[in-house]
Order: structure tokens, then sequence, then C-alpha cells
């Protein structure tokens, strides 16, 4: 009998055709989340499931699918994962690190550089005909070349994202919740670990790639805006709740801040009010990983990764690799 699996929306055809070679596979064909409800019923007699970072996976989940022997993340990020409770239960969870790299520190330099220079503000102008022609107080933006760069949470994506800012000529520093230095960023472009507060103080760019936690939920709330230059730009391609949203607002409005490029929301898909109708905010939704080759590489890592645990063997990025041992 095959092992039966359950992918909880559609995703790239190529991780599906993997998943076939060896499972039966049912997929949410529509075009939608499931409800929590439906992710439950649906997931009652699986051996293995690929599930999306909204799909909560926690101790109602596993009480739901007594059979399961292995779960695959469609992301990096598994804030949406309660890994000591599947450890608990020794079930394998696992994610989709290193394939989204570039792509997310590419869109993270997309938003900044569409903020300093007000690209989406300004499109709509010519889109709009009211351009009167060339003007020496016009439009004006924010340099980037020679700026200070400041890094929270400089792990893969962080460090690929300062990586970048080489052609930038950008002093770098980060701050990480570990406390843990990065050598590479030490070595290569002379990047300096320091507190948080004073990376807040001294940056003009701020870029976000902290895991969410409950540590680092609200750690952008209207005390660190008070503390930002106000000229700074804040990115966040990391997850929503990283930043108090309403206090974003708020700060954005006084001007404790210069702008703000989201990628990703404290209550995904909704926004704080006033966000919308800001104009030095550059806001798109959730499209870090969107590139048709990345979105590729993430279903077969992690096809390969469920097929993995329910052949009894190593996945590659395994969450919990602890349970491997006792199985
Ligand atoms: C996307 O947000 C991811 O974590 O992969």
């Amino acid at each position: 009998m095959k092992p039966k699996v359950y992918v909880t929306r559609m995703i790239p055809r190529p991780g599906i055709e993997l998943l076939e070679t060896y499972c039966e596979v049912a997929i949410n064909t529509e075009d939608r989340p499931l409800s929590r409800a439906e992710l439950l019923d649906k997931v009652r007699d699986k051996d293995g499931v690929i599930g999306l970072m909204n799909d909560r996976i926690d101790g109602d989940f596993f009480d739901a699918a007594p059979n399961l022997r292995g779960y695959a993340n469609y992301a990096v990020g598994y804030d949406n994962i309660d890994v000591p409770e599947a450890t608990k239960r020794r079930i394998p969870v696992s994610n989709t690190p290193d394939v989204l790299t570039d792509a997310t520190a590419e869109l993270a330099w997309a938003l900044l550089f569409a903020v300093a220079r007000r690209v989406v503000e300004l499109d709509a102008v010519m889109r709009s005909g009211q351009w009167s022609g060339w003007g020496p107080l016009q439009f004006l933006g924010a340099d980037v070349c020679g700026k200070t760069l400041g890094i929270v949470g400089a792990g893969r994506i962080g460090t690929a994202m300062a990586l970048m800012s080489r052609g930038f000529r950008m002093p770098v520093i980060y701050a990480n919740s570990s406390g843990r230095r990065n050598e590479v960023l030490e070595k290569e472009l002379g990047a300096s670990l320091i507190p948080f507060d004073e990376l807040l103080e001294r940056s003009d760019y701020i870029s976000l790639h902290a895991p969410l936690t409950p540590q680092s939920r609200h750690l952008f709330n209207a005390k660190s805006f008070a503390r930002m230059k106000k000229t700074a730009i804040l990115i966040n391609t990391g997850r929503g709740p990283l930043i108090k949203e309403d206090d974003l607002v708020q700060a954005l409005k006084k001007g404790q801040l210069s702008g703000a490029g989201l990628d990703v929301y404290e209550f995904e898909p909704r926004m704080a009010e006033g966000l919308a109708a800001l104009p030095n905010t550059v806001l798109l939704p959730h499209i870090g990983s969107a590139t048709d080759t990345t979105r590729t590489n993430m279903a077969t890592m992690a096809a390969r990764n469920l097929l993995a645990m329910l052949r009894n063997e190593r996945p590659e990025t395994c969450l919990n690799p602890e349970v491997l041992a006792q199985r």
C-alpha cells in the first residue's frame, strides 16, 4: 500500500510528481487556504502532509492525523509549527531553507530602492499624466551608496541581503537575538555586531530577517521607532508580527522614520488601518520567494523531505533531527 499524502495548497508540479512516484497524493486544488476544520478533516487518514505557513501545525493537528509520520513545511519560516510538540510525538518536521535565500534578499533590495527613490509613488505620477516636466526640487529621495545598513537577524537571508550591499559601499551593522557573531559578514564586509538599540540609532536602512518567536514579536514598536533616525527606512521581508503595525503607522505619520517597504504584515492578508494611505510606504503581498525557479525548488525540496520521512530516512532539512535517532 502506498503512503497517503496530503498537500494543503497547489504547489509547482515537479514537487507533486516527485511525491507521486511513491505516494497516493491528494491536494487542495481550490485556490484558497483551507479552514481549520477542513485541514483537520483532510489529514485524518494521512501518513504525510506538505503544508503552508498559514496552516497551524500543533497538538490538535497531530491529534487529527494519528497515522502521521512526517510534516514538510512549504516555507523556510516555521513559526506555524509547534516543533516541541512534534518532537514529543516523534514526528519529524522540515522547512525549505537555502533555496529561497537569494530571491528573498533580492526582494528586500527591490523594496529598499523603491522606498528610497519613491519608485511606486512616482510611477503613479507618470501614469496619471500629472508630470509637467523636469524640476530641480521635484521628487527628491534618499541616497543609498555609503549609507549605513542595519540587519536585524543575520541568518541565511540577512547575510545574503547584506552581502548584496557590496556594490553600494555601505557600512553594515547587525544585531542577532542569540548574540552570535556572523563571521562571513565580519570578514567580507567588516560588519559589526552591535546591540539592537544601537542599531536602531545608527542605521539609515534597517532590513528585518529575524525569525518570529515570542521574543521577536513586536520588536519594532513605538519605543523602537522613537529611537530611529527620522531619515531611516525600514524594510521587512521576514514576518509581519516583528512589527507592531499600528505603531508603525503612527510613527510614519509623526515622521519618526521616513519610510517603510513591507512584504509581510502582522495580520495577513489584512493591513493596519492607515498603512495603505501613506505615500512613503511600498506594500507587497508576501512575495519574497515568488519566482518560478524558487517556488519550484521549494516544492521539490519539501517533497524530498517528506519522502525521506516516509521512508525512515534523514530529510535534508529536519527541524527536529533528534526524533530520527529515536526511530
Ligand atoms: C516565506 O515567508 C517563508 O518563510 O518561506
